[in-house]
């Protein structure tokens, strides 16, 4: 007998969601379509935890569907894929639904996106083109079954065992970033790879890499693994040697380190601390096609890796040397050279600012601009070692450079 969510179902989601799918699946029966709830969701309901998206996939043309839904008033229409036939659309209570046509997928370059052979297919078929058991569950939202769980490749066992299973051996052949959602789930729920799973992830990685992979997949990836800040996801990518995936270095430092450091000085960009340490290859970062302010971090972790100085002697070369670098840069370089300097200027020297400005010494009678800006340093170089900490004080040592 097949397992029924639909107490499960009406417990874990709102109100507004579930009246959107009633009515998906009121305009399904009247229109003869099978849809489905289908992946992270079903996983999640099954898991009992909340889950972010809400994805239905329609044995059929999906967007066909949508345009159904939309005739009735039941939602709007926010984006249209026409290609592989996929549509967003939003409910009442700003319920947004992520609607997919069933599709089968080829992968004719191991690594790069696959291009879809087949769209309108069977659910099964569906089912086959994704990356672990546990994410290969479907929920009929059909009116003859509706909650009914669909399991073509053993998924809820593995739920139950705690296990992440690929669903065919040349799953990371195919696309590689599966190697880093394993991590990512594995570290989410607490749960283990398969032997067999973690075989051919450690085959791959160890005979299979290849520079010629989906790096914008990897990408996305690695950013939702650094970004939940955990020092477990740290060490496990560092012993399932996943770096060697993208061409890194092993910096042999502990998760737990570069979390505390995260913690207290709170970088924007998180994910970026962690993959900034590993990261060493500078045609691979070429490949990730960062923002200009992502760039930055790299740029200036070379910067004060090649720059770097063997004496820092005074406060103020200290503060010269970190002055204009990214605080994500900063600490990556403490973590590769353990360089104390680099805190000294996270946790004060970096605080401390000369509180005047050009203009009030303008003011004040200097004009020469170059004039300016020694004094300014020179007031710098004072706060930095304490001989001037207020402002007053300032206005005095300016006064005493015009006489
Ligand atoms: N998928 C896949 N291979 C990938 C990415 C996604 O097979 N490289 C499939 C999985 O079946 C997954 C679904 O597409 O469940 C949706 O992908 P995504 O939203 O990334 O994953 P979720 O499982 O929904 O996870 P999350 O909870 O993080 O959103």
């Amino acid at each position: 007998m097949s397992l029924n969510i639909e107490k499960q179902m009406k417990a874990q989601l709102s109100d507004d969601i579930l009246n959107a799918l009633k009515l998906c699946s009121q305009t399904a029966a009247e229109h003869d379509f099978k849809i489905y709830l289908i992946g992270g969701i079903v996983r999640d309901l099954l898991l009992k935890r909340k889950s972010i998206d809400i994805d239905v996939t329609v044995e059929g043309d999906a967007v066909k569907f949508c345009h159904l839904l939309v005739e009735k008033n039941y939602c709007k229409i926010l984006q249209v894929q026409s290609e592989l036939k996929t549509a967003k659309a939003v409910f009442d209570g700003d319920v947004e639904i992520d609607f997919a046509s069933t599709r089968q997928e080829f992968y004719p370059h191991r690594g790069h996106l696959p291009v879809v052979v087949k769209i309108g297919c069977s659910l099964q078929e569906d089912v086959y083109r994704r990356d672990f058991t546990i994410n290969s569950l479907a929920m009929s939202l059909n009116k003859q079954d509706y909650g009914n769980v669909i399991d073509y490749v053993g998924g809820i066992k593995d739920l139950n065992n705690k296990k992440i299973r690929v669903l065919h051996d040349n799953s990371f052949n195919e696309d590689p970033s599966r190697i880093l959602r394993a991590l990512k789930f594995a570290a989410r729920f607490n749960f283990h790879r398969d032997a067999h799973t973690k075989a051919l992830q450690e085959k791959y990685i160890t005979t299979q890499r290849h520079k010629d992979i989906s790096w914008t997949r990897i990408k996305s990836e690695l950013k939702q693994c650094f970004s939940l800040n955990s020092a477990k996801v740290y060490d496990m990518f560092l012993v399932n040697e996943n770096y060697k995936l993208i061409y890194g270095r092993n910096p042999e430092i502990k998760g737990l380190e570069i979390k505390t450091l995260v913690d207290k000085y709170n970088p924007y960009y998180v994910w970026l601390v962690y993959l900034g340490t590993i990261l060493n290859d500078a045609n691979i970062i070429e490949q990730f096609c960062f923002t200009r302010s992502e760039k930055k971090i790299f740029s200036d972790i070379e910067y004060l890796m090649n720059n770097h100085l063997s004496m820092m002697n005074s406060n103020y070369d200290i503060y010269k040397f970190f002055a204009k670098r990214t605080t994500e840069s900063i600490i990556v370089y403490y973590l590769l050279t353990q360089r104390k300097e680099a805190l000294k200027y996270l946790e004060n020297l970096s605080l401390i600012r000369v509180e005047l400005n050009g203009d009030e010494i303008k003011a004040m009678g200097i004009q020469n601009g170059r004039e300016i800006g020694e004094i300014l340093d020179e007031i710098l170089k004072k706060k930095l070692n304490g001989t001037i900490t207020k402002k007053s004080e300032e206005i005095e040592f300016v006064k005493s450079k015009i006489k």
